[in-house]
């Protein structure tokens, strides 16, 4: 304790806020949407109704959902003028940092005419965000390859359409065997999208409700989001764990690679393991895990990066220094194995954790819009300089 205040690097022990969304004990590894166990609406659910649930508070029952995702294709038009503000970015530029811009953006198309004081606007605000997405992200891979923007169809579910706006071509109708929407990689998506849609106050979620608290309109919070989750030690680490297997390269280097990971003085850090708040195990992990195996068996893309991960995660978890600092894959170790099997370019891996996340950000701007008598943030400090008044 310094004077008045308690310091904590990660300000893990002053509760930054309430909320009755997610819940987790990092003791236990348990993980609640709206009190729903993970597992339970990972093996039951699509991510619309999951999505719903975050929104919302409750499932939907099936009119309710049907409604909502007849919205969400409703809103899932981008303004034609965007395109020009995508086609701006050079071919190369990473698509976070597009998706940063063009959600930003969205300020500037989409909330002028909505007051923010109406609930009825809000939702409105969340379900355009929600619905226009993955519709921003596949634009951003298609703008980077130079091939034409495909739109969003209303015969496809949410999942569907995301990998027809990726991979479809023009030149043929998606029945191609390669091109064609596979279910497996449908399911594994709408897993994928749930496990990621929330996860309490994490430092994307905490910037965005520290924007929403200014009361910034819900585009320019949620691209604060975006900024945030880009980081390699938050949303960034899925990306960062298929580029450090590249590195590692084969099973025999392990060992130096869990040394460098122990050693204080150099920098690197095994991503995909440890986590902020469990201790002992993430649930999303051994749900995505479980996921792999089928995934790779149903697209048969025998993965020499999935087995090095396995070897890896075996390694590590018999090593002493990652047992006594309860070190253990996180929801990004294996995510990435799954997006590399169905194709997804690593550079659009936090843009995959981005689209799934931005249902647990509007839920959380929702509710923190809701509350009446909402305060600016103001996080403290432990001033650390010199005091030149009584020199
Ligand atoms: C996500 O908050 C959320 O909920 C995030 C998230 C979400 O859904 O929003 O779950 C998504 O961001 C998952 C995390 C993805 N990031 C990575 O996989 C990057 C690699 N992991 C590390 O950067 C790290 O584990 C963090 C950032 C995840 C957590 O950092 P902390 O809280 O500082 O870790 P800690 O306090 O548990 O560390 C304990 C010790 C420290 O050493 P000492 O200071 O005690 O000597 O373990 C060390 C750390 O240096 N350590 C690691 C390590 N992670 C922690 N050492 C080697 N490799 C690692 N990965």
């Amino acid at each position: 304790k310094m004077g008045l205040f308690t310091y904590d690097p990660g300000f893990m022990s002053t509760a930054s806020c309430k909320s009755a969304i997610t819940y987790i004990d990092g003791e236990k590894g348990v993980l609640l949407y709206r009190g729903y166990p993970i597992d339970q609406l990972a093996e039951k659910c699509t991510f619309l109704e999951v999505a719903y649930l975050l929104m919302n508070g409750e499932l939907g029952d099936k009119h309710e959902q049907a409604q909502f995702e007849h919205e969400i294709g409703q809103h899932a038009m981008l303004h034609e003028a965007m395109r020009g503000f995508i086609d701006g970015f050079h071919y190369d530029a990473h698509p976070m940092a597009m998706m940063v811009g063009i959600v930003g953006s969205l300020s500037a198309f989409y909330h002028s005419e909505l007051n923010m004081d109406d609930p009825e606007h809000r939702r409105i605000s969340a379900m355009r965000m929600l619905a226009k997405m993955p519709v921003i992200a596949a634009a951003c891979y298609r703008h980077s390859i130079g091939y034409p923007y495909v739109y969003p169809r209303s015969d496809l579910s949410y999942c569907e359409n995301f990998l027809n706006m990726m991979f479809s071509l023009p030149s043929q109708k998606y029945i191609d065997k390669d091109n064609y929407i596979d279910p497996v990689a449908v399911k594994a998506l709408n897993l994928l999208f749930i496990l990621h849609a929330d996860h309490e106050q994490n430092a994307s979620t905490s910037t965005v409700r520290l924007a929403s608290s200014t009361g910034a309109n819900p585009y320019a919070c949620i691209a604060a989001g975006i900024a945030a989750l880009w980081g390699p030690a938050h949303g960034g680490a899925n990306e960062a764990v298929l580029s450090m297997l590249g590195e590692i390269g084969t099973v025999d280097r392990i060992p130096e690679y869990i040394e460098k990971a122990k050693d204080k003085n150099d920098p690197f850090r095994l991503m995909g393991f440890g986590h902020r708040v469990y201790k002992n195990f993430d649930p999303r992990a051994t749900i995505i895990r479980k996921a792999c195996y089928e995934v790779l068996e149903r697209t048969s893309a025998k993965d020499p990066m999935f087995d090095l991960a396995l070897a890896l995660e075996e390694y590590a978890l018999k090593d002493e220094y990652f047992i006594e600092k309860k070190l253990y894959p996180n929801v990004d170790f294996y995510s990435g194995i799954i997006y590399k099997a169905l194709n997804i370019p690593v550079d659009m891996f936090t843009v995959m954790f981005t689209i799934a996340r931005t249902a647990g950000w509007v839920s959380h701007w929702l509710e923190m819009m809701a509350e009446p008598g909402q305060r600016i943030g103001r996080p403290r400090q432990i001033y650390t300089g010199k005091d030149v008044r009584n020199v």
